[in-house]
């Protein structure tokens, strides 16, 4: 009886997956002539046919979430001596190159989810500053080496501002130990080992005025003096609470500066305007909020589609969203496809922006 149920509920998910699949818009198609469409994903989905066929349907750019960061691709062997292992990261390139997608690559050097030895000697202690440096190079030439071609896009530096900080830099141990000139030489390092790759800067709530102005002063200083960074990425973590206006604001500046491109790198509108309230189930009004909110952010970036060049969502579906751990365990439906493979009225939102 229970292999009959399963059997059922599987004919059921497949019919309503192919339903969706053949009969809606495919978002790649839509945007086309604005930007590319991408989406985070984390390696499992490389083995499920259902993910596949969504994935391939509506993207045709993506970014491994977590499986090209530091602590995914550096190892440490019983001698002591670092080495990278790229196993779960090929999956990434081999996908892309079946399936005729560009990779954007994230993330080289963030204080967050890269191991605390790699800042350290054999006894444990802090690096010097030459011998960070050294590691640095090593590591960005050796990364961006291997998929040199094959990633378009790199997120250099992640995350480095701190608006609370008077100088506005966030004291990462990349800070502590090398200074605030770390980010220089990481696109330099990331610029010799693949010289066609565009070099991002990448960091969330851009809209905030103080951070969006440092950021604006950090890059086109950055640019004036010659460094090889090509681009913001504008990571656009949202919810419901936030003001497009701001948004626009920061796009707009961010687009001022001579020869910038500007990507949207991790884009989610959280349903929560609290870290207390839980739902069972989406509301239906705010999921149409949601819709709401989507379709005036997508005509933002397609008014700036000029220098606009790719919308990646942090996420295929509501079930795999980051935001169902974070900032506490709770259901949440940041993206345009439900836990069923179902386009929700912000995808239908978007799409017809079109018309
Ligand atoms: O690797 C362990 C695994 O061994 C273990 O079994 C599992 C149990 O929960 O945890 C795994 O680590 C998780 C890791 O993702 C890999 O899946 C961590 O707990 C989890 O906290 C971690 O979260 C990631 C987060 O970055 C960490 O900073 C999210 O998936 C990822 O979406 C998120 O992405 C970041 C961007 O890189 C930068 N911008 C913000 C964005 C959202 O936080």
């Amino acid at each position: 009886m229970k292999v009959f149920v399963a059997i059922f509920l599987t004919m059921t998910l497949f019919a309503t997956v192919y339903y969706a699949d053949s009969e809606i818009p495919s978002l790649k198609e839509v945007f086309s002539s604005y930007f590319k469409i991408g989406v985070a994903l984390p390696v499992r989905v490389f083995s499920n046919s259902l993910d596949v066929q969504l994935i391939t349907k509506h993207f045709n750019s993506m970014t491994a979430e977590n499986e090209m960061k530091p602590e995914s691709i550096l190892r440490r062997g019983a001698d002591g001596k670092i080495f990278c292992d790229f196993t779960m990261a090929d999956r990434y390139i081999r996908f892309a190159q079946q399936h005729g997608f560009v990779v954007r690559g994230h993330t080289l050097v963030w204080h967050s989810q890269t191991p605390d030895w790699f800042f350290r000697d054999d006894s444990g202690n802090l690096l010097s500053r030459e011998a960070m440096i050294e590691r640095m190079k090593e590591y960005i030439h050796t990364v961006v080496g291997h998929f040199k071609g094959r990633v378009y896009a790199w997120d250099v530096v992640n995350e480095a501002v701190d608006s609370n900080q008077p100088d506005g830099m966030r004291r990462s141990l990349w800070y502590q130990i090398i200074g605030p000139d770390y980010l220089e030489l990481a696109f330099k390092f990331a610029h010799e080992a693949d010289p066609e790759a565009l070099l991002f800067y990448n960091d969330y709530n851009e809209f905030e005025p103080r951070k969006r102005d440092i950021i604006y002063n950090m890059v086109k200083d950055l640019k004036e003096k010659g460094v090889p960074i090509h681009g913001i990425g504008m990571q656009q973590h949202l919810s419901l609470a936030r003001s497009i206006e701001q948004i626009e604001q920061a796009i707009a500046l961010f687009a001022t500066i001579p020869d910038i491109v500007i990507e949207i790198t991790e884009l989610d509108v959280d349903i929560y305007r609290d870290n207390v309230t839980k739902y069972q189930t989406a509301p239906t009004e705010l999921l149409h909020e949601q819709a709401e909110f989507y379709r005036k952010l997508f005509q933002v970036y397609k008014k700036y589609s000029h220098v606009i060049d790719n919308v990646t969502f942090w996420g295929l579906k509501d079930d795999y969203s980051w935001l169902r751990g974070f900032p506490v365990r709770r259901n949440n439906w940041p993206l345009l496809f439900d836990e069923n493979y179902q386009p929700k009225p912000a995808f239908w939102a978007i799409v017809d922006l079109q018309t």
